[in-house]
């Protein structure tokens, strides 16, 4: 079977095209977006994440501010960080990078910060309000895979959609959009996690699946239906001897094993990942367009 690739990179480009124009328009009216991201501590992962949405902020012209904090800061301290960017005017948006460590009680980190300025769509204010249909922001992984299945021309309605994971980042609200009505919704949605009961036997009833459960290479050939559609958010480092490094990043579907048995799929990396950097852009130039609408 001839199988597409679904870049993200590619699909994102046209996305930035509208976000530059919206961007010079805010320019026009004296506002420059601008994005603050805290991290707490110094995970290599949500490192190398930080520094990707710093680049592209730069690339884009919207100001951003990187706020480094040691992992034993307390919560209290944390949490008048979150009070000062609540109250600046020249952060539209900003995120805290998850995980936090241990000590810190991430619910409470997320319900301070301001709805207005959630462009990660974390809080439950922006959480209950995608889940009825009336969103502001739109979650940055789910989002991203919704208008990659669009721009690609992949109808959802009426499909059925088996959703691998049920994280608050990416599991939960990827269902609650699929299953949405209108365009990029209007699915059969299912879902499935690490308690399912024969879970391949679900997996296999998918006309799309998409994965999200941090295993490497775990979707193999016999759990995915001949023709099915693909999207793997997962991005995991494995060793490779072959590779110049010693590593290199996989998803959670065995690529080379299905690439012959489905119809189109994205690659890890250059798929989903430009996909997340992408929705979280538009969500930071929304709430400086936003704020514009406020002050009128
Ligand atoms: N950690 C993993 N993914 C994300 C994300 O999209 N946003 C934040 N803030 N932290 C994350």
């Amino acid at each position: 079977m001839t199988c597409s690739l679904i870049k993200g990179t590619d699909i994102s480009a046209g996305i930035y095209d509208e976000i530059r124009d919206r961007i010079a328009k805010l320019r026009e009216c004296g506002v420059v977006p601008g994005l603050a991201a805290v991290m707490v501590g110094n995970d290599p992962a949500s490192q190398v994440y930080v520094k990707a949405k710093e680049k592209k902020c730069a690339e884009l012209g919207i100001r951003s501010e990187m706020i480094y904090l040691s992992d034993n800061i307390t919560e209290e301290h944390l949490l008048s960080k979150i009070k000062q960017l609540n109250e600046d005017k020249m952060i539209h948006g900003y995120l805290i990078q998850l995980p936090l460590p241990d000590h810190i009680d991430t619910d409470k980190i997320i319900n301070a910060i301001d709805p207005k300025k959630d462009v990660d769509c974390f809080h439950p204010e922006n959480v209950g309000r995608m889940l009825v249909g009336d969103h502001v922001f739109l979650p940055a992984t789910p989002g991203g895979v919704q208008q990659m299945l669009i721009r690609s021309g992949i109808s959802t309605e009426g499909k059925h959609i088996v959703v691998v994971g049920r994280s608050n980042i990416v599991g939960k609200p990827m269902a609650a959009l699929m299953m949405q009505r209108g365009i990029g919704g209007d699915a059969t949605v299912t879902v499935v996690h690490s308690k399912s009961k024969n879970l391949s036997e679900i997996t296999r009833q998918a006309d799309i699946l998409i994965v999200s459960i941090g295993k490497p290479l775990y979707i193999k050939k016999d759990m995915v239906k001949e023709g099915a559609v693909i999207i793997d958010v997962g991005v995991n480092r494995i060793d490779d001897p072959d590779s110049p490094k010693g590593t290199r990043l996989v998803g959670d579907v065995d690529f080379d094993d299905i690439k012959d048995h489905v119809s189109a799929i994205t690659p890890v990396p250059g798929g989903v990942g430009p996909m997340t950097i992408c929705t979280l852009m538009d969500n930071v130039v929304k709430a400086a367009e936003l704020s514009i609408q406020a002050q009128k």
